[in-house]
């Protein structure tokens, strides 16, 4: 049975032309390290833009989009903040398991995130700023606050709260929840955050790889982002690799191909490939025939049914089964669930249960019809999108290892079976 843990922190970026210039392909990592002295001999000093809102205009032009998995044009989202007492709240709970860039990004730049955020602050108007992520990166953030407190490099202060290690932890509601004081669990919002966020205030949650890339942006222009990527998905994205010899966090163009990222980066043999994981446990499996034709942005892998989301790309080697792999995945799911609604109640151990039943077990004939049920019942019940991202998941899974399926009907199976896990809890 696999256990999930996120992927050690090293990141390489063979393909840049130019491994330390803000021109190559190594951006967010150009800095010789993470100290304030190292950002600034790269990057230069805190840039100023004047009037500050200048920057939503830049982020536009840049077509800057957020890179916390949901990819929604950052200038849109700071333009629909206003009033006096506006909030930025930078997201790095990232509590996807097979995700570990924040983390790094976090402890390799962490000034470019808090550039970012100063910047971001600015051009909403808004004099409150928070920064949410795990125990081990704060220590990172910690150390960069001091840094410039004592240059002074800018002068607002971040309040730090620590994100439990939980999948869900960093969806927004849950993020503000934790920032009041309360359990960092999903709520029901009728209305959008950036109308009414923390304490009722409008309120900006970025993902701490956007604003770093909004610092590039203040810095460089529109024009040097728009220099790699594709014209509808522009800049570079931080990559967590796993399932390979080598995993880890590169920074890529987007819109590379998945072949030539798995071949440079990990010297991945194409044949010994039975699938990959994009996107997370809330995205899709592209089958390995497909990986061809695949690349890392929006709109190539959209005919694949799946997305590049937060970066997530998760290596299955054919001697790996794939549903045992998504049984593991679901379950895993089904335990993540704040357990506050119906569909994260019943619906998500229901699906793990006849997962694991078709994957590891005998399974009764009708188990694909029962999961097919299963996921169409959770979908679009939640109060978040936790069930959603759940039921496409498993679709996913259940549409690519189709074959698979067949084979454990009649009692077979193409990869070695270990021993079947524990069975989830259900109510
Ligand atoms: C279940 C769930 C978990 C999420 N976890 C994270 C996370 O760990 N980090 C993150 O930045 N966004 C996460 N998001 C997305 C956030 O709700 C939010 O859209 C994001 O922080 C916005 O930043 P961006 O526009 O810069 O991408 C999650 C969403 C869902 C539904
Ligand atoms: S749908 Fe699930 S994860 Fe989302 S708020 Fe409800 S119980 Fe929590």
């Amino acid at each position: 049975m696999t256990t999930y843990v996120p992927v050690p922190g090293h990141h390489r970026s063979p393909l840049s032309d130019d491994p330390t210039g803000p021109s190559g392909n190594r951006r967010l990592f150009a800095a010789a390290g993470p100290t304030l002295v190292q950002h600034g001999a790269r990057f230069g000093p805190f840039p100023t833009l004047s009037p500050p809102s200048r920057l939503i205009g830049l982020l536009d032009d840049a077509g800057l989009s957020g890179r916390g998995g949901a990819g929604f044009p950052t200038g849109r989202k700071m333009s629909a903040i206003s009033g006096r007492r506006s909030v930025v709240i930078a997201n790095g709970a990232e509590g996807e398991p097979a995700s570990g860039k924040d983390a790094v990004l976090l402890r390799t730049a962490p000034h470019l995130v808090l550039d970012g955020l100063a910047l971001a602050a600015a051009a909403v108007g808004a004099r409150e700023t928070h920064l949410y992520a795990p125990a081990p990166a704060l220590d990172a953030v910690r150390r960069a606050l001091d840094e410039r407190r004592a240059a002074g490099w800018d002068r607002h202060k971040v309040h730090l709260t620590e994100a439990p290690d939980r999948f869900i932890s960093g969806e927004e509601s849950a993020v503000i929840n934790r920032i009041e004081g309360r359990p960092a669990l999903p709520s029901d919002r009728l209305v959008r955050v950036t109308d009414s966020g923390l304490h009722g205030r409008p309120t900006l949650v970025q993902n701490v790889e956007t604003l770093a890339h909004v610092a590039l942006i203040a810095r460089y222009g529109p024009r040097w982002f728009r220099s790699t990527g594709t014209p509808t998905e522009p800049g570079t994205m931080l990559v967590t690799l796993s399932g390979t010899a080598a995993p880890g966090v590169l920074e890529v163009p987007i819109g590379i191909p998945l072949a030539r990222l798995l071949d440079d980066y990990a010297a991945v043999d194409p044949a010994a490939v039975r699938a990959v994981l994009l996107g997370g446990f809330h995205g899709a499996w592209v089958p390995g025939a497909q990986v061809p034709e695949a690349a890392l942005s929006r709109e190539a892998l959209q005919p694949l049914g799946a997305t590049p989301g937060a970066g997530v790309v998760l290596v299955l080697g054919t001697h790996e089964c794939g549903l045992q792999k998504s049984a593991d995945i679901s379950r895993y799911l089904a335990e993540q669930s704040a357990r506050q609604c119906g569909p994260c109640l019943n619906g998500l151990p229901a699906i793990a249960n006849v997962l694991t039943q078709l994957a590891y077990r005998r399974p009764a004939p009708n188990s694909a019809r029962e999961v097919q049920r299963l996921t169409n019942m959770v979908e679009g019940r939640g109060a978040c999108k936790h069930p959603d991202g759940t039921a496409r998941f498993v679709r996913s899974a259940m549409n690519t290892f189709a074959h698979d399926v067949g084979l454990h009907l009649r009692g077979r199976c193409e990869a070695t079976i270990p021993a079947p896990p524990p069975t989830p809890r259900t109510r």
